[in-house]
């Protein structure tokens, strides 16, 4: 990251930090989602995990588009258009087919043209098990950019000009969506996104297993690190008696603990590193909680929507 506004050439905002249900959930009385609703101020509401990314502030590409993505993209910051209609979403880049990271696509049907970069696992569970991609090509022109794993490609606007950012998926130890009825390579992945000409990258991983060096190696390259903060243990669900599942096994790797992401992440010395992606059920979401200063202790911070970085 530079320092210096003139030096500023990616902006990144986090739309929504939640992890799917957003914070509180609607159905939730949890701690932390009672605590939202009853004392406000010892936890911020968050919506569904999002983030936008734009070179000139005016142009954006949304990193997975969420069930919250109308009054996201109204966040937006753009100058007030001529137009009788404006789109300021260039493109839409999902990490998996999840529904809190796809729902936003057919939500954003009155664009009438939208650009979706995936790979191609997840572009069959789009067309075929969701139907996400079906439904939304009724009302408007989708033009789809297969994704290759490991592959760098470039980000074009919905004109085809380039805008100067790249992407690169990586494959992430995580399962499909369960109501996916194949499990192909690149289902899940994490992306590193780069502005060719300050050089200035990020990583987005929203979803993650488990952190291997491979993840970590290419994580550390970075400027700004995005990383899922789904759970903070293992165990979370089920000591609360909301689910049967532990963290793991819902492919999300736990934050705290010997083995927990805190502890890898923090070893990363030149990105600043932010969890997104977080459950209503993460005692980090309580401002002031001893699971916060724990974070903040090892470098990290919790994301909150609205955050604004600089690349
Ligand atoms: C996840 O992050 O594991 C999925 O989004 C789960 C879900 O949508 O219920
Ligand atoms: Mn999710
Ligand atoms: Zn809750």
């Amino acid at each position: 990251m530079k320092a210096g506004p003139s030096a500023i050439r990616v902006h990144v905002i986090l739309l929504g930090t939640a992890a799917g249900g957003g914070f509180p959930q609607w159905n939730c009385w949890c701690p932390t989602c009672r605590a939202a609703r009853i004392t406000p101020d010892r936890a911020l509401r968050r919506r569904q995990s999002s983030t936008a990314v734009s070179v000139d502030g005016e142009r954006w590409f949304l990193l997975n588009a969420s069930p919250d993505v109308r009054e996201q993209v109204d966040c937006l910051p753009a100058p007030v258009p001529a137009g009788v209609r404006h789109v300021a979403v260039e493109g839409i880049v999902a990490t998996d087919a999840e529904l809190d990271h796809t729902l936003g696509i057919v939500l954003l049907r009155e664009a009438r043209h939208l650009q979706l970069f995936v790979t191609r696992a997840v572009r069959l569970i789009l067309e075929q098990d969701s139907r996400i991609l079906p439904v939304t090509a009724a009302f408007a022109r989708v033009e789809i950019t297969e994704m290759q794993l490991e592959q760098t490609q470039a980000l074009p606007y919905r004109n085809d000009e380039p805008s100067g950012l790249t992407i690169m998926p990586f494959a992430v130890p995580a399962g499909p969506p369960r109501f996916a009825r194949e499990q192909k390579p690149g289902h899940t992945v994490g992306l590193i996104l780069r502005d060719e000409s300050s050089g200035g990258s990020c990583g987005y991983v929203p979803g993650c297993g488990q952190l291997d060096q491979n993840i970590l190696d290419l994580l550390g390259d970075t400027d700004l690190v995005l990383f899922d903060g789904t759970f903070w243990t293992d165990d979370e669900l089920i000591s609360l008696g909301i689910g049967d599942r532990s963290a793991r096994e819902m492919d999300h790797q736990p934050i705290s603990g010997p083995g927990g992401s805190l502890s890898q992440l923090a070893g990363l010395s030149r990105p600043r590193k932010v969890y997104t992606h977080i459950n209503n059920t993460n005692p980090m979401l309580l401002e002031g909680s001893p699971e916060r200063a724990t974070v903040e202790r090892a470098g990290l911070t919790v994301g909150a929507d609205g955050m604004t970085f600089s690349l």
